[in-house]
């Protein structure tokens, strides 16, 4: 198999000639679901999770699961055995298929299955040592940001509104409470307590995010799973932000005022060593 080889409906093709039509419903209307899988050294990381999210996000919009956990295993395996990188990022996309457009499920139509790879790319140093900024805005998306949804508009419209402000993330609230990042899970700190959103309709259930809490037990770290009202969020004396990409970050600047300190906090230090120690001891 070529380098950057993607599985795309069964079939194994250079990206460059992976083509889908324009009537597929992820185009048309977004009807699909996706997942992201970090790839450290040639190993999936967290790919049960990974997996069991995106069966949670295909029940969510009434989609079967068109391969089982063994399969996907073994897609993933092939597109990550082909491609160069020892570190990739895997990203797969189901969607309701090709079918004239309307909004009604089609009868009869396969769903379109793309699997595909790209070399990970992994934050600055800079960022893990001194923190990231960001900015916030109002939670616009509907009531299902639990399902990883093709429909990403508001991310994208928040996530620009961070680039535009030289930022690499935007954290938003829905009704004075924290909800999430546009492309992360969001964590706050006060009084060496880390405090965390309640993961129900209202966030993506982060894979980092568990991660995170598993680390924080384990090593008897003092946590509460709660709902963050915005005033504690602005008060809060560290704010992290989580994904599979950029891992665990320091967030040390909001709207323009420093965070805390203005530094990179102790619990987040001591966060971030333990998440470096649990990738290293998987690989
Ligand atoms: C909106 C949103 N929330 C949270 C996350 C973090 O999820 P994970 O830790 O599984 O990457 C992401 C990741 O892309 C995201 O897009």
């Amino acid at each position: 198999m070529s380098r950057n080889t993607v599985y795309l409906n069964g079939e194994w093709l250079p990206l460059a000639e992976a083509r889908v039509s324009v009537l597929d419903r992820g185009f048309m209307l977004g009807d699909g679901v996706y997942e992201l899988i970090p790839v450290y050294q040639r190993r999936a990381f967290r790919l049960d999770a990974h997996l069991a999210r995106l069966q949670h996000s295909l029940d969510g919009i009434r989609l079967a699961n068109p391969l089982s956990n063994a399969q996907w295993r073994e897609v993933i395996g092939q597109v990550v055995a082909a491609h160069e990188a020892d570190d990739q990022s895997v990203y797969l996309q189901v969607t309701r298929g090709a079918a004239p457009r309307d909004h009604a499920f089609p009868a009869d139509t396969p769903p379109t299955v793309l699997v595909m790879s790209s070399p990970m790319s992994r934050p600055e140093p800079a960022q893990f040592e001194h923190g990231v900024r960001a900015v916030s805005t109002d939670d616009i998306r509907w009531r299902r940001c639990d399902l990883k949804t093709l429909n990403l508009l508001p991310n994208v419209l928040a996530k620009q509104q961070a680039v535009d402000a030289g930022c690499v993330e935007c954290i938003m609230f829905r009704d004075g409470v924290l909800s999430e990042g546009a492309v992360s899970n969001i964590f706050a700190v006060k009084n060496g307590v880390i405090l965390a959103p309640v993961k129900d309709q209202r966030v993506l259930p982060g894979i980092t995010y568990d991660l995170v809490l598993e680390l924080a037990q384990a090593h008897g770290l003092a946590y509460e799973v709660r709902d963050i009202r915005e005033a504690e969020v602005r008060d809060a004396d560290e704010l992290w932000l989580t994904s599979s990409s950029r891992e665990v970050q320091a967030i040390v600047e909001l709207d323009g005022r420093p965070v805390g300190s203005g530094k990179p906090g102790p619990l987040y230090r001591r966060l971030h060593a333990l998440y470096q120690d649990f990738k290293a001891r998987l690989s």
